[in-house]
């Protein structure tokens, strides 16, 4: 794939040129670029973002409803309405469909890993949940979802697999297990293990390993996303390099799988994207409920625009680039880690115009053509 460079755009765009400015186009030679779909934008409630979706990317994710809790709440139950609708707007917009997630720690009621006695599963019993579960939701929808995170977030920031009970009942090769149904469920399906703060040495470094191992068992993996939940100064352009090239390494592919840029003070020191994680709302955590001023709305813009130029100088290894969410309105970092809060981390504005962001990443590009 080319890379154009890019820079920080100047002047002004004019309605007319706006209109030709689509992300599918500016970066169709480098990499995909989509956006995670919360259920009102494929029900028609918010025909808005659709509209900007079907405009402006070709992958889309879904944000929620593939999550255990929402597609499987109870034994032998599944809800599959939200997915249905999520695939087939997909299909309507001829684009690359990604399931999120078949394994993860959160979003799964408990009874998922209990037996009638509330206590936890054997191994074997517990594979055949595994089983079920990934049968009966990539069996539904073969040769449809073209990819899946197969696990999410499994790894600690030491490097370490997390103690979560995927762990507790089955062991370490949940991971390994979770491919293998995968792979049988949809031979054709490319399948990606997804992370947050993967750019940290340590994460980085067992996410190789990973990648190793699971390679080494001979099972089937694509690819790597790293999530992408950035701020201002996190992840450094070193530490983000270092990472599409140690994955890239392996011959798999990299992609940014949940990207947002939080402008908003930091609740605490932690970069992460842990959803048990939340902290009171204070006035001071939530400045920008007016509007962001200029400042640091071209703060805001430069930070897009220096690690998208990282993103295009390895675009021979970055595969796809996907926003998590349509417009800084029904992101979840309204709610996250303060409830309430008035975030701007996306390239589309609350009232669904695109930002200076927007045209700073996509005009650069524009420019060089
Ligand atoms: O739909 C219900 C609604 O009926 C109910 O009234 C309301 C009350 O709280 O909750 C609604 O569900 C919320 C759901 O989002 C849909 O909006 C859940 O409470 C809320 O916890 C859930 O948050 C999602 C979170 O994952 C947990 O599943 C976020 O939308 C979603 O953006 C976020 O995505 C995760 C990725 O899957 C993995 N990586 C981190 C990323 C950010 O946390």
């Amino acid at each position: 794939m080319t890379c154009i460079p890019l820079a920080v755009v100047g002047g002004a765009f004019c309605a007319r040129e706006t209109e030709q400015l689509l992300l599918r186009e500016a970066f169709r030679e480098n990499f995909l670029i989509g956006a995670a779909l919360n259920d009102d934008v494929v029900s028609g409630k918010d025909p808005r973002a659709a509209a900007i979706v079907a405009k402006q990317f070709n992958t889309i994710t879904a944000e929620n409803a593939m999550k255990w809790v929402w597609i499987h709440p109870a034994p032998n139950t599944y809800d599959f309405g939200p997915a249905d609708r999520f695939v087939e707007f997909g299909e309507k917009n001829a684009m690359w469909i990604v399931g999120h997630a078949l394994v993860w720690h959160s979003q799964i009621p408990d009874w998922a890993f209990e037996d009638d006695a509330g206590g936890l599963l054997t191994r074997n019993a517990m594979l055949a949940r595994l089983k079920d579960h990934i049968g009966s939701v990539v069996g539904r929808y073969k040769g449809r979802v073209r990819a899946w995170d197969v696990v999410n977030e499994a790894l600690t920031d030491e490097g370490g697999i997390r103690n979560s009970k995927w762990k507790q009942t089955i062991g370490e090769d949940f991971i390994a297990k979770a491919f293998e149904y995968a792979h049988q469920a949809d031979p054709d399906a490319e399948l990606y293990y997804n992370d947050f703060s993967l750019d940290k040495p340590a994460k980085r470094e067992a996410c190789v390993n990973l990648v190793k191992d699971l390679k080494a068992r001979g099972l089937r993996v694509d690819g790597v996303g790293i999530q992408g939940h950035w701020g201002m100064d996190y992840p450094t352009t070193d530490n983000l390099e270092a990472f599409i090239i140690a994955t890239g390494a392996l011959g798999v592919k990299v992609m940014v799988t949940e990207m947002d840029l939080d402008i908003l003070p930091t609740a605490w020191e932690y970069e992460g994207a842990d959803v048990s994680k939340r902290v009171a709302l204070q006035v001071g955590l939530n400045p920008y409920v007016d509007g962001l001023p200029p400042v640091m709305e071209k703060k805001l813009t430069d930070r897009y625009v220096e690690l998208f130029s990282v993103l295009c100088k390895h675009s021979d290894k970055v595969d796809r680039v996907t926003f998590w969410g349509v417009y800084d309105k029904t992101s979840w970092l309204n709610n996250w880690p303060v409830r309430g809060r008035t975030s701007y981390p996306l390239l589309f504005a609350r009232d669904y115009q695109p930002k200076p962001a927007f045209y700073a990443v996509l005009g650069a590009v524009e420019k060089k053509k």
